[in-house]
């Protein structure tokens, strides 16, 4: 009996993870909007650019630059605004990657939501 409980929650949380993820196609050098919802001020993301997380904050005085630690700076041209949506002029190679919402609520059992920033056709 438990057994079978045990089973049945690990099914659902490996099928949430993948209902978890989704692709959001771009094109290098163009314009690319994404709204991750409102409060969530802070991203972070994974690219080929570093092997630690970078983060972007949502404030007045943005340079575009992201950060793995709060000193370093990995330039980019995105702009956090505080209602959640990230603007970039022109998306770069270096911005392709998965990006998360540190701030989202966390729900039992169910993933956080990722976004896989994809070249436009791969
Ligand atoms: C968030 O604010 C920016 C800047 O004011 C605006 O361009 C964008 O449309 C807003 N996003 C939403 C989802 O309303």
């Amino acid at each position: 009996m438990n057994c079978l409980f045990f089973v049945t929650v690990l099914a659902l949380t490996i099928s949430n993870i993948e209902g978890a993820v989704a692709r959001f196609e771009v094109e290098i050098g163009n314009y690319a909007r994404f709204d991750f919802g409102p409060e969530m001020i802070i991203i972070k993301r994974t690219t080929s650019v570093t092997e630690e997380a970078q983060y972007l904050f949502a404030g007045p005085n943005q340079d575009g630059s992201w950060t793995t630690n709060g000193i370093d700076k990995i330039p980019s041209n995105a702009h956090l605004y505080w209602n959640g949506t990230i603007v970039f002029k022109s998306i770069t190679k270096d911005d392709l990657g998965s990006y998360e919402m540190p701030l989202e609520p966390q729900r039992m059992h169910l993933a956080k939501t990722m976004i896989d920033i994809v070249l436009k056709g791969q």
